[in-house]
């Protein structure tokens, strides 16, 4: 890192816990990368410290920072303006300080989408099935909902789901369907999917030999989407590969969503390849 002078930017991330974050490694290597005077720090802050830490962006004057579990819907109300896609997610996971205005954006899904494009694939008219409809789901799901994608979204508790599939009908005129999330409604949503969205905690760890899908509906026109990226290569992925389908792992949508992140506090493309390399070194270092 050069050194810290008067004029170092600072950046940051907000959460807790916040011990495990592979955002500090990522954004101070892109720094370094592109010669810019930015640092980036991890913050623990506690659920009853978050107004205190969101005005002290203003008082001393951070030029952003990153919003993870549990804040990311607790600070809407203290920002002053939000991004549309963040308002309708309900959910912020980067700030913009801007002449003291701070504003909320969300690179969560536009990260996931990123990815997907990288490897070619674009959602318009494609058939996506999304496991899982939590914080995550929503955002992925509204994305590819507006990118023209037909959705079918499964999850453990139906009521969530439903739900889920609501708010796509509402917000983007297109009707999504919503099973339970088991064996018999996998063998009716996959034949002719193109894609398949895990965004389920099932498989990560420590439960790594579990999957939320049979290997034997896994087939080689299927593109599987895991978003757990510990471990990196899941169960469902190793078995997607297995079965010869293409796959696309957590990683490289946790390093997009900071490249987004990077790019709205420094003005600069983000050097992709630099950050993913340095997440791949911190998780191996994890271990
Ligand atoms: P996130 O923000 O990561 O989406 P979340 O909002 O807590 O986190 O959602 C977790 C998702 O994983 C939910 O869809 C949850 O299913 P429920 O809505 O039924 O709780 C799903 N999930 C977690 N553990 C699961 C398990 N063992 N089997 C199936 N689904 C599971």
């Amino acid at each position: 890192m050069s050194s810290i002078t008067g004029k170092t930017k600072i950046c940051g991330i907000i959460g807790d816990p916040i011990e495990h974050t592979m955002s500090p490694a990522m954004h101070n290597a892109a720094f370094e990368a592109l010669g810019l005077d930015y640092i980036y720090l991890p913050f623990r802050v506690r659920r009853e410290e978050l107004k205190g830490a969101i005005n002290g962006i203003r008082a001393l004057n951070i030029a952003g920072l990153n919003v993870t579990i549990p804040h990311k819907s607790d600070v809407i109300p203290l920002l002053d303006k939000l991004d549309p896609l963040a308002e309708g997610m309900g959910a912020v996971n980067t700030i913009v300080s801007e002449d003291g205005k701070l504003i909320g954006y969300n690179t969560d899904a536009p990260g996931f989408l990123q990815a997907l494009r990288a490897k070619g694939i674009e959602p318009e008219g494609k058939k996506v099935v999304i496991l899982g409809a939590g914080g995550a789901a929503k955002g992925i799901s509204f994305i590819l909902a507006e990118a023209g994608a037909s959705l079918v979204i499964l999850n453990r508790t139906l009521s969530r789901a439903v739900a889920l599939a609501a708010q796509i009908a509402k917000s983007y005129g297109r009707s999504a369907k919503a099973m339970i999330l088991n064996e018999e409604n996998l063998k009716q949503a996959l034949p002719g999917a193109d894609v398949l969205v895990n965004t389920t905690s099932v498989g990560m760890v420590p439960d790594m030999n579990e999957t939320p899908v049979p290997a034997g509906l896994l087939q080689p026109d299927l593109t599987v989407f895991d978003i757990v990226y510990n471990p990196r290569e899941t169960r469902l992925l190793r078995e997607a590969k297995a079965a010869s389908a293409r796959t696309i792992d957590g990683l490289d949508m946790l390093v997009w969503q900071g490249a987004r992140a990077f790019e709205k506090w420094t003005g600069r493309e983000a050097p992709f390849e630099v950050m993913k390399q340095a997440a791949v070194k911190e998780l191996a270092d994890e271990r």
